[in-house]
């Protein structure tokens, strides 16, 4: 019998307003995927929104923390964060801009606010690496806000495009055919309406940054996200969402599944419990990185 895809819009499956978590030197985070509520939308094994005030906690930041076997990925809305790592690496990511790291075999990096005044908000994600490439060396892709291409659709729509293709073909500069992610950041005036298509087989979730987002559809029983909110989305060919009254900037994020076993402990992913504790102990003796 013939596998056909069935096109479906893709709907709000899970809505979950995250967990506080306390990460690096006493920052609050609000976690939405990564908790026990929610423990991973495969590929992506966490994310994190965050907001700190250098003002008033003039420590608060990321200091040296190892990684291995993931991608992280910051995307800042407000200020600047200054990054040092193990490989030699040092850059100041600005708001609008993105940093896709790829800590393969390992990093140990410090993520720092680079200024002391003024309000440091975006978001870290974590996606996941298969089996075949958790050991591959370390790689940066880091892009400043105007490197971004925006998609413009008429005067009420733009897609900014940190990753994947758009529907209408737009391509942003990160790349990664591992797991193919996505990663649209929408800006809708009032009222407007947007149609995307999604890959069926990418597992994909909303994060509101502002505004209010409808789902117009049959089933009226699906309510619209508000600002601040997450979802995961259902499965499904395509999303059709139109503004609220006050707009709506959201990020779309979708990537294909890795389907493989997954054993975590802090910023080791691996695919067994004996891979994380040889990683801890490569940690320990210095050798996790290079
Ligand atoms: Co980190």
């Amino acid at each position: 019998m013939l596998e056909r895809v069935m096109p479906g819009y893709r709907i709000p499956r899970t809505v979950f307003a995250g967990r506080a978590e306390t990460e690096g030197d006493g920052i609050e985070v609000r976690r939405l995927i990564g908790v026990p509520e929610l423990d991973m939308v495969d590929p992506f094994l966490l994310l994190d929104v965050f907001s700190v005030n250098p003002q008033e906690d003039r420590s608060a930041g990321f200091p040296p923390h190892p990684h291995r076997g993931f991608e992280t990925v910051t995307y800042l809305l407000t200020g600047e964060v200054r990054h040092i790592d193990s490989a030699g690496h040092e850059s100041v990511l600005r708001a609008g801009g993105v940093q896709w790291m790829t800590a393969g075999r390992g990093v140990v990096h410090s993520e720092m606010p680079e200024s002391k005044t003024g309000l440091v908000a975006g978001l870290q994600l974590w996606v996941n690496l298969p089996k075949s490439h958790k050991l591959t060396d370390a790689n940066y892709q880091a892009f400043d806000s105007h490197e971004i291409p925006v998609e413009e659709r008429g005067s009420q729509v733009t897609v900014k495009v940190i990753a994947g293709t758009t529907g209408r073909g737009t391509t942003g500069p990160v790349r990664q055919p591992l797991t193919e992610p996505r990663y649209l950041d929408f800006d809708l005036g009032a009222g407007a309406a947007v149609l995307e298509p999604i890959p069926s087989d990418h597992n994909a979730f909303i994060y509101m940054i502002n505004g209010t987002l409808e789902f117009p559809g049959d089933d009226l029983s699906v309510q619209p996200l508000g600002g601040e909110t997450f979802a995961v989305l259902s499965h499904g060919t395509e999303l059709r969402v139109s503004a609220g009254a006050d707009g709506a900037r959201f990020l779309l994020v979708s990537g294909r599944p890795l389907r493989e076993t997954v054993a975590r402990s802090g910023g080791i992913v691996m695919n067994t419990l004996s891979e994380v504790h040889a990683a801890q102990e490569d940690f320990r003796r210095g050798r996790l990185a290079g």
